[in-house]
């Protein structure tokens, strides 16, 4: 994959979670062109550009049914009246960039063109068009092994000399994390999220013990943000703050028409999104996951640990860990940073909380010396290594 883009998982918004396809077909309006340039003006001024979030990703149900006497994809032109080279343009304008989704198959998951077998003539567009990044999907895939259709477009968007971030959408099939290095700059290791705190808790455990795999230009990804979606604010910030401990890449799926502040503020955390994009590149270790509370430790640059206390259950719960049990040893105190208040304070060792019911408590932890993690046997668990 391009290894120009990527280095620290990406950051951006996607129009599936929250605009879908079309009216007739999911109740949902889907992505248009106004739908596109009013994101990028609300993510360019509310905070979240600064905060980090670049890509603005256009989902399915962007194109016509049928390629044109030439065999090139159509944008809808209801949709997109300006095309995607107009969008791209106006999305470059406010120094965001700009996403496009296709399918590793002969349709879309919405039953548009796919890409199959078209993969140098749709990569060229894409690039012609200024697209920045490809999602690409898994649906009426034929059969044909993974390795093999995701590496056909990789080659396809290397050809094309443009920088494309290669996001590769299937599902977790063939156990992506293994060939996923070298082909795309990150690949789904799930089925599709939704906005429940079920969904949610269960691809965190699906992608949790997945580390081994991931680094920079190349990340796991447990599926898109439902932050602002409808689950309790308490649970989004759990969604936010276990993203960020498994450097996932951070695609928020809201509509920032409506987005409550209390939503806003969770998705532009400066210290969280820090721990997501911190240069060390390691995915979070379980360290203790027993009775549904999880300790989760993230070494970090310059040897600081992050360390969340996830609370599984329905009822509050003291979670409690210490500084050598996430990888720290040799000082007589430790400085703590709770990352959501921001309140800080010191620890001879003890590192505990009292964390609300789905809720997540995130500190991090300075001072002494980082040793090495054991990965360990919950790291293990489910990997398909
Ligand atoms: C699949 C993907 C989703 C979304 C839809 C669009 O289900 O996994 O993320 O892109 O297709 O149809």
């Amino acid at each position: 994959p391009d290894s120009t883009v990527a280095t620290t998982p990406q950051l951006g918004f996607n129009t599936w979670n929250a605009f879908g396809c079309a009216p007739g077909v999911d109740g949902k309006p889907g992505p248009t062109e106004a739908l596109i340039k009013s994101t990028a003006d609300a993510i360019h001024s509310n905070g979240m550009q600064a905060a980090g979030y670049t890509y603005i990703n256009i989902d399915d149900c962007w194109m016509t049914h049928d390629r044109d006497g030439n065999g090139n994809l159509v944008a809808d032109p209801a949709r997109f009246p300006d095309g995607i080279n107009g969008v791209a343009d106006y999305v470059h304008s406010l120094g965001l960039k700009l996403g496009i989704y296709e399918s590793a198959g002969t349709m879309t998951c919405q039953q548009f063109p796919g890409s199959l077998g078209h993969e140098g003539q749709d990569a060229n567009l894409f690039a012609a068009w200024g697209v920045d990044y490809l999602k690409y999907d898994n649906c009426y895939n034929n059969g044909v092994p993974s390795r093999q259709r995701y590496t056909a477009m990789r080659d396809a968007l290397a050809a094309t000399g443009h920088h494309i971030l290669y996001s590769i959408c299937n599902w977790g099939e063939d156990s992506p994390w293994i060939w996923g290095a070298a082909t795309g700059n990150s690949w789904r290791t799930t089925g599709d999220i939704n906005a429940s705190y079920g969904s949610m808790l269960s691809i965190f455990h699906a992608n949790v013990g997945l580390g081994a795999w991931a680094g920079p230009h190349h990340w796991n990804d447990p599926d898109m943000l439902e932050v602002g979606n409808g689950m309790s604010a308490i649970e989004d910030r759990s969604e936010f703050s276990l993203w960020s401990m498994m450097a996932a890449p951070l695609i928020a799926g809201n509509d920032f028409g409506r987005t409550s502040p209390d939503a806003l503020a969770t998705l532009t955390n400066a210290r969280l999104i820090a721990v997501d994009q911190d240069s060390l590149s390691q995915q979070a270790h379980l360290v203790d996951a027993a009775g549904g509370l999880d300790v989760l430790a993230k070494p970090l640059a310059g040897g600081d640990v992050a360390v969340a206390l996830f609370n599984e259950g329905g009822s509050t719960a003291t979670i409690s860990t210490s500084a050598a049990a996430v990888g720290k040893t040799g000082a007589a105190s430790y400085g703590l940073t709770d990352l959501w208040s921001g309140a800080t304070s010191s620890t001879t060792g003890a590192i505990s909380a009292s964390v609300p019911a789905h809720g997540t408590v995130v500190y991090r932890l300075s001072g002494g010396n980082a040793t090495a993690l054991n990965a360990g046997v919950l790291n293990g668990a489910g990997s398909g290594k």
